[in-house]
């Protein structure tokens, strides 16, 4: 009944958490394509102090945009803010992390065969982890570094890429992916509580008070909101990346995470220049021959075991013993696997029958073989059982 209850909070808080992460990074994508491409104003708008302006036609009607140079004379009645987008998704995307994460640590945190861990010590371990990468930003953007866009940007995901790696050391494959994306996550909606909200207050005051704002603010809420941009695409990825064990259950997973977040940041970065009216579609043909030779790369690293030749053959009993122990309790009618008792056979697939093992072994072979299955290895399948489970089931 709680597994059963959790698995609807799971459905509700990852909806929510998808709907307004849509939101916000969708206002993100929107609001640095508006900046870069707006234009030269005609004259009687540069005299109300608008710096460029934009035409554009979205669903029934004609939108006509200006930014202004520093601020409006005199404050409009309604100004729109755009927080609660990225705060909504910080806030679902952190009950997220409590419920699957945490409550469930013992499946999907804590990795025993890397490091030993209770509940509550894997729980601290991975505020920690999020805390300190946050602070770790938050000096960085405070340095003279900041102003150096290229290094800083490399400064930045050389720090990101070494999160990974030492998440990768704490947690379980799937537990480190995720929290190098609830760090980015944190990173990106403190940019917007730390830095932009507090930029954009300030320059509301000035223009109530009748001043001219002072540039620095907006300069710096820019520039926050342009590291967001970047870091865009390597979030989602980690997003839908459970979906893809091949990549977190990989013996590197960590730097196959790391040459993910350089190649989506670097693909961003075309699209970036486009909206500024520099076309350069080598930047996307560079990042397309990255994925694809890091594809290859990954698929000649992965760990496989072969088949072993005149190999002792286990007996049924004893192969589906391990079956049972190792891959049924995810993979019944009636799961048992804590975390995984409410959703049903995962895939579908039901492997309490030696009929139905033997009449799908060479998928199982190969989920077995790639290291894929078990699940993050939650039941901790040893070596030597998997090269049985493999032999057996090649000699069927
Ligand atoms: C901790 C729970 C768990 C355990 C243990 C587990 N699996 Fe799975 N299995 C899953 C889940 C969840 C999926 C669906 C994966 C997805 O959608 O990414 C899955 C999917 C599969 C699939 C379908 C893959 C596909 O590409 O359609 C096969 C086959 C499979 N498992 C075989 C096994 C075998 C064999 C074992 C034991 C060696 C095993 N599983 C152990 C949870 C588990």
């Amino acid at each position: 009944m709680e597994a059963y209850f959790l698995e609807w909070l799971n459905l509700f808080f990852r909806w929510f958490h998808v709907i307004a992460g849509v939101a916000w990074i969708g206002a993100s994508f929107y609001f640095v394509w508006l900046d870069n491409s707006l234009e030269n104003p005609p004259q009687w708008k540069k005299d109300k102090g608008i710096g460029g302006d934009l035409w554009a036609i979205h669903g029934g009607g004609f939108y006509e945009v200006a930014k202004y140079k520093l601020g409006p004379e005199a404050m409009p009645k309604n100004l729109h803010w755009f927080k609660w987008e990225a705060y909504t998704t910080w806030l679902t995307g952190m009950v997220m992390l409590w419920i699957i994460y945490y409550v469930g640590a013992e499946s999907f945190l804590i990795d025993n065969s890397k490091l030993e861990l209770s509940q509550w010590e894997a729980i601290g371990l991975g505020m920690g982890f999020i805390a300190i990468g946050f602070a770790v930003y938050e000096i960085l953007v405070k340095t003279p570094l900041r102003h150096k866009d290229g290094a800083f940007g490399l400064v930045l995901f050389a720090f990101l890429a070494f999160s990974a790696w030492v998440a990768d050391q704490l947690f379980s494959d799937r537990g480190a992916y995720i929290h190098v994306g609830a760090l980015i996550g944190s990173i990106m909606a403190g940019n917007v509580f730390f830095g932009i909200m507090p930029s954009q207050r300030a320059l509301v005051e000035a223009v109530q008070r009748g001043e001219a704002p002072d540039p620095k603010y907006g300069a710096f809420a820019k520039l926050r909101s342009t590291h967001n941009n970047y870091l865009t695409l390597p979030l989602i990825f980690i997003m839908i990346s459970n979906h893809y064990p091949m990549t977190y259950s990989h013996e590197y997973g960590w730097a196959v995470l790391a040459a993910i977040i350089f190649i989506t940041g670097f693909a961003r970065h075309f699209f970036n220049l486009r909206h500024r009216g520099e076309f350069k579609p080598v930047i996307l043909v560079i990042a397309a021959v990255m994925l694809v030779a890091l594809a290859g790369v990954m698929a000649h690293t992965q760990k496989v075991v072969a088949p072993s030749e005149n190999a002792t053959v286990i007996s049924d009993e004893q192969a589906m013993n391990i079956m049972a122990a190792r891959c049924a309790t995810c993979h019944a009618a009636q799961p048992t696997q804590p975390g995984f008792e409410a959703a049903g056979a995962p895939a579908g697939v039901e492997l309490e029958s030696i009929d139905t093992v033997v009449a799908m072994k060479q998928k199982l072979i190969e989920v077995t073989q790639t290291g894929y299955m078990p699940l993050g290895n939650m039941t901790q399948m040893t070596d030597e059982e998997r090269q049985q489970i493999i032999d057996w089931m090649a000699s069927k």
